[in-house]
């Protein structure tokens, strides 16, 4: 558990400029994007923990999780008072503000809560790597700015690295646990332990789980084309066998009728 701790600041962003730091403006068009979408983005976790909540029962996860939504709800405050500062500025801001609050209210009504629980344990867990570069290059992109909204972002950021986990820990807890729990209400003629391991106990060796890993995670990126991935030298074989007519119902493991085939 990640223990998130609730920090009240008491922000203040009167007069605050669009372009907040004049050595960065497209960092604070960028950053003044993030005001306006964390408004919208918070409220969607916010609803989103809300729904999860109720079945939990593990104090653990539950605390882990009131602390989380805590957190997340104190974040949507803090831009919606920057955002608002700016609309005191531009009075026809809120157009944008309630068009980015539309579009989570949306897919929050049109998804189910496995969804918004998947959503958001992805979202966040992609947030450590995207603000630790932001971090560690604070001396150029905030250094120069308006003190108020550098503090907030670096505030927002250190606290989304802090709670890095609490998205995953809902969705697994939520998700993932749920489904184990059915397996051992209806499966009894295997040991519950197996059927509700949060844990996998597969046993493939380290490296290949680590080459997977990293493949997985190069097919999420833009540039990614199926077509250029490394296959198994057993798919050629599957099309093989099946071109050759074998009974592809019983190709392999027990009771397979090539069984001396696949030993070799
Ligand atoms: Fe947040
Ligand atoms: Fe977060």
């Amino acid at each position: 558990m990640s223990d998130p701790i609730l920090r009240r600041i008491p922000w203040n962003f009167d007069g605050v400029k669009f372009i907040w730091n004049p050595d960065q403006p497209f960092f604070s068009v960028a950053m003044n994007k993030v005001s306006f979408l964390a408004a919208g983005f918070e409220k969607y976790i916010c609803r989103t923990i809300d729904a999860a909540e109720p079945p939990i029962t593990d104090p653990a996860v539950l605390a882990e999780v009131r602390a989380f939504r805590a957190q997340e709800g104190l974040h949507a405050m803090a831009h919606r008072k920057h955002v608002k500062a700016l609309i005191e500025t531009y009075p026809g801001l809120p157009q944008a503000l309630d068009k980015t609050i539309a579009l989570y209210d949306d897919q929050f009504e049109a998804k189910e809560l496995k969804y918004h629980l998947g959503y958001v344990g992805g979202l966040e867990s992609i947030f450590t790597p995207n603000f630790k570069v932001l971090i560690d290059n604070r001396a150029t992109l905030f250094a120069g700015g308006d003190t108020r909204v550098s503090s907030l972002l670096l505030w927002h950021f250190c606290e989304e690295i802090e709670h890095r986990s609490s998205g995953l820990i809902v969705y697994d807890h939520v998700v993932m646990t749920t489904l184990g729990e059915e397996f051992a209400n209806c499966v009894h003629d295997a040991p519950p332990e197996i059927l509700s391991a949060r844990q996998s106990g597969i046993n493939i060796p380290r490296r290949d789980k680590l080459k997977s890993a990293f493949g997985i995670l190069m097919s999420q990126m833009p540039w990614h084309n199926p077509e250029h991935q490394l296959l198994p030298k057993y798919f050629d074989e599957w099309n093989e066998r099946f071109d050759r007519g074998e009974d592809m119902k019983t190709t392999y493991g027990q009771g397979s009728i090539i069984q001396s085939v696949q030993a070799a």
